[in-house]
């Protein structure tokens, strides 16, 4: 599978996608994962930013919010309508435009830092992906990005219950196992069913990679390894957010900040 085929995946899934995280159900990204990726985020206050795979644009006007000057780009031309759509609505200058990641229409040494949150391990290629990232940051600029956890993303997984159903464990069966295109098929949980039911459920093709084929693959292509996170929900986000206690049980996000030298 290429990332052209994976476009046409994402272009299947953004209007229900857009329309869900737009009310709120994507509760791990907007309540866990974003807020420990921006608590870890070096100031970027008039710096020059990319965001690679921005989906609708939910980082991307949080970044621009910080006063950074934002590019973002998604390989999917409906989340970048969205995108758009909300720029002309909420204006913060950020452009978008559709592109891919692994192939990034800029020149080197262009950005002052880049981000992806939770796109790279939904990129056929992402070796060839954190390649451009690299040429197109400046000397001395980061690289910051979310993905899956590399040690609980297995499809396979069973969680442990105890007797009242809570779940207390979590089995990892095929940490090893590589997936390069496998299609994996989910709705936001957190959606009430009578908006769901009327939608189909997203198809993301998954190409996944070992914690140690991640950091391996970054120091190999030059970047300095800075700072890495694990979001989890401590007792205020429980507060709002109780279905979440599975991520404390275990990391479902891992965030790592690099840089070039
Ligand atoms: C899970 S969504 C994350 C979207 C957004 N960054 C967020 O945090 O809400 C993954 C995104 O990666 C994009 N994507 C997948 N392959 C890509 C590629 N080769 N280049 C750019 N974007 C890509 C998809 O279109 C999708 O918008």
């Amino acid at each position: 599978m290429d990332n052209e085929d994976v476009g046409r995946y994402w272009d299947e899934n953004a209007e229900n996608w857009t329309k869900l995280v737009r009310m709120g159900y994507d509760r791990y990204r907007n309540l866990v994962n974003s807020p420990a990726f921006f608590k870890m985020l070096p100031e970027v206050l008039n710096l020059e930013g990319l965001d690679i795979g921005c989906g609708e644009g939910y980082n991307t006007k949080i970044t621009a919010k910080l006063g950074a000057k934002v590019t973002a780009i998604d390989i999917s031309k409906v989340f970048i309508q969205y995108a758009n759509q909300s720029e002309e609505k909420e204006p913060l200058g950020i452009k978008y435009q559709v592109a891919s990641g692994t192939n990034l229409p800029f020149s080197n040494d262009h950005f002052d830092f880049a981000i992806a949150t939770m796109s790279l391990m939904d990129m056929a290629d992402n070796e060839k992906a954190i390649q451009e990232a690299y040429r197109v940051i400046k000397s001395g600029g980061f690289f910051q990005f979310s993905i899956l956890h590399p040690c609980f993303a297995d499809p396979d997984h069973e969680w442990v219950r105890n007797e009242e159903g809570k779940k207390i464990g979590f089995v990892v069966k095929n940490y090893f196992k590589k997936h390069n295109g496998e299609l994996e098929e989910w709705i936001f949980g957190a959606a009430p069913k009578e908006i769901t039911e009327k939608m189909k459920n997203f198809i993301v093709p998954r190409f996944s990679r070992t914690l140690s084929e991640w950091l391996n693959l970054l120091i190999e292509n030059g970047f300095i390894l800075e700072r890495f996170c694990e979001p989890y929900t401590d007792d205020e986000i429980l507060k709002k957010f109780p279905e979440g206690y599975e991520a404390w049980v275990i990391p479902w996000f891992l965030i790592i900040r690099c840089r070039k030298p």
